[in-house]
């Protein structure tokens, strides 16, 4: 028996249809930036993917409904950092709007560009803004990778509306491990 399709929801995106998003199993991002008048500012992330080597260029995309929207529309630059399994709170903290985000909880400091680095996670990647793209009620901003970090570890993984932080892992043929 064929399974039951659906049509894709008219506007707004019914439950049902981020139910279906929610299968596509991601990586958990935390990604900062400073608003104009220099306060540190940040969300939690999982719209966010590679896009080119050559030039190093990577995206995401930012709800206008976020408080934090105009301050990643017009800074100077945005910071990305790929959590790691033990930082399930701070990426909690971080979907909270109104949040302390950066209170005595969060364990950050200056990096690069000036940008709020926070520690312990397994990648970061600082971008500065090179397009954005208006699409329905998000804007996705494409950034050209200046300066990036990978510690490795244990990374957090979101899928079907829940954390994941053990993995079972299979090593990628060696036929496939040449760049795409
Ligand atoms: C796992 C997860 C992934 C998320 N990914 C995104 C995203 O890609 N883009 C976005 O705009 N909001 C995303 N959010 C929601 C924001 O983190 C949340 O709305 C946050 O409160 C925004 O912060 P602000 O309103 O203080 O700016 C995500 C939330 C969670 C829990």
């Amino acid at each position: 028996m064929q399974a039951k399709t659906q049509a894709p929801p008219a506007a707004p995106a019914t439950t049902e249809f981020r139910k279906a998003l929610a299968q596509y199993a991601t990586g958990v991002t935390l990604i900062t930036t400073r608003t104009r008048d220099g306060a540190p500012a940040g969300m939690t992330v999982n719209s966010f993917t590679s896009v080119s080597l050559d030039p190093p260029l990577v995206l995401w995309s930012v709800a206008r409904s976020a408080s934090s929207f105009e301050a990643f529309r017009r800074c100077s630059g945005w910071l990305v950092h790929v959590l790691a399994g033990d930082q399930l709170a701070l990426a909690q903290r971080f979907a909270t709007r109104g949040a302390d985000k950066f209170g005595a909880a969060t364990a950050w400091a200056e990096g690069p560009g000036g940008l709020p680095l926070i520690a312990g996670c397994v990648a970061w990647f600082e971008c500065s803004p090179r397009s954005q793209y208006d699409e329905g009620d998000h804007v996705i901003l494409v950034g050209r990778v200046q300066s990036f970090h990978g510690a490795g570890g244990n990374p957090l993984i979101f899928h079907g509306s829940r954390w994941v932080t053990d993995l079972a892992e299979a090593p990628l043929p060696r036929q496939l491990l040449k760049p795409w």
